[in-house]
């Protein structure tokens, strides 16, 4: 055992027994972190679920992080100030992690409006495995759609710090994929997700 020491207290890392090189000859695929970001609107959770129903059909060990799911639980104690979107994140990120540990393709659906967040995010999984994948609309794009009615009531004053309208979204500076969500198709986009992984991290069995 490896002692660590985390905030004074006297901690330390257990070795896994099963190691990554096991865990990928038994899913017979890498695993990685598909890591969507942008505006409320923007595709996020519909790219995310059908890259996932794609993955899933071509035998890959899957899961897919929502930002609102997240909000339901392990985040319910969270809103929307920067600290606990931070926060939101950082769970976010740990959790990704884990599942990369555990050999699965983790997709993630969170706005994560901050590059320093994501970054941090990205630190905690092996180079190479986690894709940054900008869902790239502005805010009238996804103001237009409005699917979930928040931007009417964030113009309104109903929803406060609202993302792309009273709180800020810093777009990724180097991501490895942008999808711009508003002028492609569905189709096109999930097929650009799908070849970066295969590209990058061989082809899934
Ligand atoms: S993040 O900024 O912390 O990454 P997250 O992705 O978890 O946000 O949650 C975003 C979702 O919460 C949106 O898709 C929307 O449905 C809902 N939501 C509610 N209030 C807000 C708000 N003020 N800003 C952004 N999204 C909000």
């Amino acid at each position: 055992m490896i002692p660590h020491e985390t905030n004074g207290n006297a901690l330390f890392w257990q070795r896994q027994a099963i190691g990554p090189g096991e865990r990928r000859r038994l899913h017979g695929h890498a695993p990685a972190v598909l890591w969507f970001t942008g505006l409320s609107g923007a595709g996020k959770s519909t790219l995310a679920s059908l890259v996932e129903q794609r993955l899933h059909a071509l035998g890959c060990r899957t899961f897919v992080l929502d930002g609102d799911n997240l909000r339901h639980g392990l985040c319910s104690d969270l809103g929307f100030s920067s600290e606990d979107r931070r926060e939101n994140i950082r769970r976010a990120g740990e959790v990704a992690s884990l599942f990369v540990q555990s050999g699965a393709i983790v997709l993630t659906a969170l706005i994560s409006p901050f590059a320093q967040d994501r970054e941090r995010a990205r630190r905690l999984v092996p180079d190479g495995h986690f894709f940054e994948i900008y869902c790239n609309a502005s805010v009238d794009d996804c103001e237009r759609r409005d699917v979930k009615g928040l931007y009417r009531r964030a113009r309104a004053g109903e929803v406060k710090e609202f993302s792309g309208i009273s709180s800020p979204y810093e777009p990724p500076s180097a991501p490895e994929l942008v999808l711009d969500t508003a002028s492609a198709s569905i189709e096109q986009c999930v097929e650009a997700v799908l070849k970066i992984y295969h590209e990058r991290l061989a082809r899934p069995r």
